[in-house]
């Protein structure tokens, strides 16, 4: 597409005075594309059926003299007060059966029928508005579907529509009742009307029913965005459709959204004040992008990347000279096409005013803006080549979101959390330069050399049979605590001890475990003993070998890690959450015996990373801190970018290519 960085830009905010202005420093920085309209319903709509377009067709054309290229947002994350005044019953319900007021954003209900008639019409004038217009390149559906709308909406639509979900899925109301083991607190239901959308009980929940409704929650934004893609499918085929993702969130499976789109795009806030401080770590940035590519298996878009302090009430660090350059890099080397930075210039009114942009309150050109602009001008070159090429990584992680969910329902252990643990075993192979891609559980693992998939809680005949035959055929795996615990429904199974069929391939037997609430355990591990954390297995050998052992409680002295061989491949299983030095060793041991290559080697907060095509590999070289590092490679390279092979700079990005195998050029 040849177009690789840009910015969010609201013109609505400011005079139209100001725009060409901000076309004419949009250009010098380089950008070449802009987000628009995501929020500005009202001004696009502000009567029912009174459309002005008029004012974004001159922003649009702006922008298109100066070679900028616009991508459109369907603003439906905001529907105008007039339209909550004519239909207050699409403002949402929570789970205390409070309805949800006007004033902020999302204030709606996604399954409401009114809602849609409302979207159905602005949608379908917008984009037949813009189908043909020179400036425009394509949409973003919505705006983070999922986001702020928590635990909503329970409201009578919502619940029909669950209703009808579960007809769907069950047919009778029998099998319902087994499905959710609702002989449990005398909870049968006579017929699909009696079941409600979860609202908040007297105490304790239906894991089951629970389970059912994060996925009925899913279907229901697929289903959402599928009615507005549709329309621009029609109207704009000339047109791309993306959406905006939250990395790991977990309120739509994002693998089933992405089958709407033409690529996934996605927003990273580093330094958001409810991170880590001073900044998420670039190990779960790297695991962020790293997900974000498997959903749909290709390169994606930064749709919304943090350009300044970020807060509404409260507010994070600053960013320091150069962070914003190494986050954007980052992302490309994990495989964004594109870099779009939030916002153009920090905004005086509203909830976002001190969400900063590119250009302060003042609109003129400062630090961030030069960094900006010679970050374009360094690297605009070699994103044309960049388009399309993907890391190929030898590890793959599974991620699937049906299990995030059983264990937002059921954590275990407080601290537990599914992500939390994808982060861990991720980090173990970042921080040896590995390359890893995160799979969902129905991806061909036959390409990798070592699949790793932590807390298979949830299990399937079918998903067995999956890894039963990529070990039989050679592969690597790494299972865990927690796996074959329960079955499609959220119901613990009950006919071999744990972790079920997979016992065989792992050469073992769960028949007890303990929960370290409160306190940690110990491993041995070779000649060191490691703490681990949470949770601990304990297992009986059926024909696997010991790799570490507890050194602690009653359990003292059983496995704790093991080993087997089946067929021609091997299983690792992992039955505890390992310390971050056990986590480190255990990988190690995974990656020598599987084969694994790493890129080379470097301390903690440098990072090593490449993408590759037929013809060239492209290594990148990240300092993500603001000391000077050094670093090798385990490979020969041609530097493209940088000063001094094998030394950083603070927040430096080098860049390095080698033709493949076998080709002159
Ligand atoms: C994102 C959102 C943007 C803006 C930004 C700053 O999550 O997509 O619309 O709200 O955060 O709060
Ligand atoms: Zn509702």
């Amino acid at each position: 597409m040849g177009i690789h960085f840009g910015v969010d830009y609201y013109p609505e905010h400011w005079s139209r005075e100001r725009w060409e202005t901000d076309a004419k420093l949009m250009q010098e920085m380089g950008v070449q594309v802009v987000r628009m309209a995501e929020f500005s319903w009202f001004k696009m709509e502000p009567e029912e059926g009174e459309f002005h377009f008029e004012w974004l067709e001159d922003a649009v054309a702006i922008l298109n003299k100066y070679g900028i290229k616009t991508i459109l947002g369907t603003p439906t994350a905001a529907p105008p007060a007039w339209i909550v005044r004519k239909n207050p019953e699409i403002q949402p319900i929570d789970r205390q059966g409070r309805r949800r007021f006007f004033g902020g954003r999302h204030h709606d209900c996604q399954s409401n029928e009114v809602y849609r008639g409302h979207i159905r019409r602005f949608v379908t004038a917008m984009s037949q508005r813009f189908a043909d217009n020179e400036g425009v390149i394509g949409w973003q559906i919505d705006n983070e579907l999922g986001n702020s709308h928590g635990d909503l909406c329970m409201c009578s639509s919502c619940r029909a529509n669950f209703q009808k979900w579960l007809i769907k899925k069950y047919g009778t109301i029998e099998r319902l009742n087994d499905a959710w083991g609702t002989a449990f607190w005398s909870q049968g239901y006579n017929s699909f009307s009696q079941i409600s959308t979860p609202l908040i009980t007297a105490v304790g929940e239906n894991p089951s029913a629970m389970l059912d409704w994060k996925c009925f929650c899913s279907d229901l934004i697929v289903d959402f965005a599928k009615m507005q893609a549709d329309i621009i499918r029609e109207n704009c085929p000339k047109h791309f459709i993306t959406h905006n993702y939250m990395c790991f969130d977990n309120k739509v499976d994002y693998y089933d959204l992405g089958k709407l789109l033409d690529f996934v795009s996605n927003d990273i806030y580093p330094a958001g004040h409810w991170q880590k401080q001073p900044h998420q770590p670039d190990n779960e940035l790297a695991a962020s992008h790293d997900v974000v590519r498997g959903y749909k298996n290709m390169p994606f878009w930064i749709m919304e990347q943090q350009a300044g302090m970020a807060g509404w009430e409260i507010m994070g660090r600053a960013l320091e000279p150069g962070q914003m350059s190494v986050w954007a890099m980052q992302s490309v080397a994990h495989g964004a096409d594109a870099v779009v930075f939030f916002r153009w210039r920090t905004c005086a009114m509203g909830t976002e005013q001190y969400w900063h942009g590119i250009l302060g309150h003042s609109g003129n050109p400062g630090r961030t803006y030069e960094e900006a602009k010679s970050l374009t001008h360094r690297f605009s070159k070699y994103m044309d080549e960049f388009e399309g090429s993907m890391p190929n990584a030898e590890v793959a992680i599974v991620h699937n979101f049906r299990q995030n969910y059983a264990f937002d329902i059921q954590p275990h252990h407080p601290e537990l959390s599914y992500v939390g643990q994808l982060y861990k075993y991720h980090k173990a192979f970042y921080d040896k330069k590995i390359p890893v891609d995160f799979i969902p559980d129905t991806a061909d693992f036959s390409k990798y050399k070592l699949v790793v998939a932590p807390l298979q809680y949830l299990m399937t005949p079918e998903l067995e049979q999956r890894y039963i035959d990529y070990v039989a055929a050679g592969g690597r795996l790494v299972l865990t605590m927690r796996t074959g615990v329960k079955d499609a429904t959220n119901l613990c199974m009950t006919d071999r001890e744990l972790p079920g069929r997979l016992g065989d391939i792992c050469g073992i037997e769960v028949p007890e475990y303990d929960c370290l609430i409160e306190t940690t355990g110990g491993v041995l591990f070779g000649k060191n003993e490691y703490e681990t954390q949470k949770w601990c297995d304990i297992i009986t050998l059926k024909g696997a070998k010991q790799l570490a052992e507890y050194s602690t409680g009653f359990y003292k002295q059983t496995p704790a890690v093991t080993e087997n061989k089946y067929e021609n491949g091997v299983v690792w299983y992992v039955g505890t959450e390992p310390g971050e030095e056990l986590m480190e060793d255990l990988a190690e041991y995974f990656v020598n015996q599987s084969g694994v290559a790493t890129l080379g080697s470097a301390p903690a907060g440098v990072e090593l990373m490449t993408r590759e095509n037929d013809s060239k590999v492209w290594l990148f070289v990240i300092n993500h801190t603001n000391d000077e590092k050094v670093y090798s490679l385990h490979d020969s390279y041609v530097m493209l970018e940088g000063e001094h092979e094998e030394f950083l700079k603070p927040y430096e990005v080098q860049l390095f290519v080698k033709n493949k195998f076998g080709r002159k050029d």
